[in-house]
């Protein structure tokens, strides 16, 4: 029986149920993808399924999850917290939260000072705000291709069909088309939508608008992982310096993944807003939000009419906090030997899918950074959503996602989801998935 016939078994059952009580059967309708599979645990590298099927796991639970799943030293670390009799208190400050907050201070060269949220969405919806706060501007500029959660500012424009939003401008920007009904279109009009790796664009929308922010993920990596061309991050800072407007990085995905102190360490360039979630805590529900100390003191002005709200009953959990400390310890261990570890994984994944790609003569492209990797059915790396959109393959992309769930590799089954590596992976699950990979590919 093959893994799609056993589906129609024990997941198909739970979905059945499921549905009567979750819309679509699936809390998040974004992570229902045919195969409809429901899982029922994870550890290390793998996770299986209730019919008990197991899978090399590359989706990483959309990224967080860069150890491996159920990390016994950050389970541990969270056990100790609740016997400990660590809890919620929604008052005052604690122990945990000042050293969390050192940690990240002392680690991440963009952070002065820290704010904690529970999730991307959170931490990003507070940065626009901030940002807004601060400049006593409204305007904000968000990438085409890039997703930066699912608040009003900055859900839209991610896999956008191009009929729907036209040929490529620049300089110029886009259409705001949100990601779901239900965002005012007055909303809308202050959200300016441009290409990634487009300046041009940039200082298209700042001559004409006053821009308090530009969000950006400095690797797009809801679209794959497409790179910021050399000079597109510097020139970024450069117009955010000349026009006035904050600077924010959604590290989400990239933070933690590459290097404990982000992207922008990596790149060298520093934004004045940073947010991070996902990695930093190994998959427990936490979110930073840090940055310049002149912008991050703003939510404790003095003056009420320059202190923008930023709350929540669950902000600072004990229990998430405990995980973002022991992840973080984890990925500092051994002069960031994990980082050594699925760097060098990626590296040899990356090599392997090439070697497939010209033996077999399939037109494709790896791009990677580290760990994370996504296999582009074109023959060249995309730099904005309209070049990837107009010409990957992404029919033969999902086929080839399908056909990897069968063989025991779980790529998220829709086509340019990136792929991640996590410190529970090792080089004999990498020959395993290039072994399918190149079965699955001699087939397309
Ligand atoms: C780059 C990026 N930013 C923000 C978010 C939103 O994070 P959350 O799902 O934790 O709200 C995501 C989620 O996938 C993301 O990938």
């Amino acid at each position: 029986m093959t893994v799609l016939e056993t589906v129609r078994s024990k997941s198909a059952q739970v979905l059945d149920f499921n549905e009567r009580y979750i819309p679509g059967g699936v809390v998040s309708i974004v992570r229902k993808a045919e195969p409809d599979l429901a899982f029922a645990r994870g550890r290390g590298a793998y996770i299986w399924d209730v019919d008990g099927n197991r899978y090399l796991d590359y989706h990483a639970a959309f990224a967080p999850i860069v150890l491996g799943h159920n990390d016994p030293y950050v389970n541990g670390a969270v056990r100790k917290a609740i016997d400990a009799g660590a809890s919620l208190y929604g008052s005052g400050t604690n122990e945990l939260e000042g050293r969390l907050a050192e940690m990240l201070c002392t680690h991440v060269p963009a952070v002065e000072m820290v704010e904690f949220l529970n999730t991307g969405t959170e931490a990003s919806m507070a940065s626009v705000r901030l940002a807004r706060a601060a400049t006593g501007r409204d305007h904000v500029i968000v990438t085409q291709g890039g997703f930066n959660g699912s608040h009003n500012d900055v859900a839209c424009n991610v896999l956008t069909p191009l009929d729907q939003i036209g040929p490529r401008v620049s300089p110029g920007e886009y259409r705001y088309i949100p990601l779901g009904p239900g965002v005012p279109d007055a909303h809308a009009q202050l959200v300016h939508v441009i290409n990634f790796n487009d300046l041009d664009s940039v200082r298209y929308v700042c001559e004409r608008h006053d821009v308090a922010a530009l969000v950006t993920e400095p690797i797009l990596q809801n679209i794959g992982i497409m790179k910021p061309v050399p000079g597109y991050l510097e020139g970024l800072r450069e117009l955010a310096d000349e026009y006035g407007f904050v600077l924010i990085f959604d590290e989400v995905k990239t933070g933690f993944r590459y290097s404990v102190g982000g992207y922008s360490e990596v790149s060298g360039v520093t934004p004045d807003l940073v947010y991070f979630a996902k990695a930093v805590a190994n998959g427990y529900p936490f979110s930073a939000l840090g940055g310049k100390r002149e912008l991050l003191e703003h939510f404790a002005h003095p003056d009420p009419a320059k202190r923008p709200i930023v709350s929540g009953t669950y902000n600072g959990h004990p229990v998430s906090v405990s995980a973002a400390i022991a992840t973080i310890e984890r990925l500092l261990e051994g002069d960031g030997q994990v980082y050594r570890h699925i760097g060098r994984l990626g590296q040899r994944c990356q090599a392997g899918i090439e070697s497939i790609l010209s033996s077999r003569g399939i037109t494709g492209t790896v791009a990677r950074q580290g760990s994370a990797f996504c296999l582009y059915l074109m023959d060249h790396e995309p730099v904005d959503w309209h070049d990837l959109a107009g010409n990957h393959d992404f029919d033969k992309d999902l086929v080839m996602r399908r056909a990897l769930i069968e063989r025991g590799i779980y790529f998220f089954p829709v086509a340019t989801k990136q792929c991640s590596i996590s410190a529970a992976h090792t080089d004999s699950d990498i020959d395993r998935t290039l072994e399918a990979l190149d079965d699955v590919l001699s087939q397309l």
